[in-house]
């Protein structure tokens, strides 16, 4: 079975993100590209990083009015991403339409609470209240709209995949025991994320940064 971790290369480099994807591609189930390395590289960078032969994720987190999301779907469609994110802020229409628009092996997903932000962060946002009780509810409005599953912390993956058990859950915010937080706040390691729950783990800094990356992404993978 391929590994359920998802290195996040966050990097606008495409010769370093090459470079650490072939480094640790024996220890990983998949590349997860984001906002950094799609804006410096677009689908030809998409199309070079899926030519190695592992799943992409996309993580793009679109969040726009409806119809500008499907658009932006629909232009994704030849890379055919593995997996997709939107944000679940952006309501049941715009994930009905992303998920209609994207192509039928894309996997799409609806961010809900960043792994970044607590309690002090949602009380200083518009959103406002309890991290758990978020993701909860968007969780519910994304199965709701028929998107394929969450990003959510290992915190809460517990609760939301009890209330959706065949729903995919992606966590991010995975640190090894000994690992260093950076801006990450509400994190758990990947063996809890796991047995919890997550249906893929996603790990950048801990991976992408270490003095030699296949090392540790085989160091992480032997702890699940
Ligand atoms: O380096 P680190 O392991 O913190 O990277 C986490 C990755 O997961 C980043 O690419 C970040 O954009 C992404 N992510 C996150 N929290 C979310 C959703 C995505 O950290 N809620």
């Amino acid at each position: 079975m391929r590994s359920p971790i998802f290195v996040a290369l966050d990097t606008p480099d495409l010769e370093k993100a090459r470079e650490i994807a072939g480094a640790v591609k024996n220890h990983v189930g998949g590349i997860k590209l984001g906002l950094e390395f799609f804006a410096a590289n677009g689908q030809h960078g998409v199309r070079e990083m899926a030519s190695l032969g592992m799943p992409i994720f996309l993580d793009l987190k679109l969040h726009d009015i409806p119809n500008t999301v499907a658009k932006a779907v629909q232009a994704l469609r030849p890379i055919e991403p593995a997996v997709l994110t939107v944000h679940a802020a952006g309501g049941r229409a715009m994930m009905e339409d992303a998920k209609a628009a994207a192509s039928i092996d894309t996997k799409v997903v609806a961010g809900t609470v960043l792994t970044s932000l607590d309690e002090t962060d949602l009380h200083d946002t518009v959103i406002g209240g309890d991290a758990h009780e978020q993701v909860l509810r968007l969780s519910e409005l994304a199965r709701s709209a028929g998107l394929d599953g969450v990003v959510c912390s290992g915190r809460e993956v517990k609760a939301a995949k009890k209330a959706w058990p065949d729903g995919f859950f992606v966590v991010p915010g995975v640190r090894p025991s000994n690992g260093k937080k950076s801006d990450q706040k509400r994190i758990v390691t990947p063996a809890d994320a796991l047995h919890d729950g997550a249906s893929i783990i996603v790990i950048g800094r801990p991976i992408t940064q270490a003095g030699e990356p296949d090392t540790a992404a085989r160091a992480i993978e032997a702890t699940l």
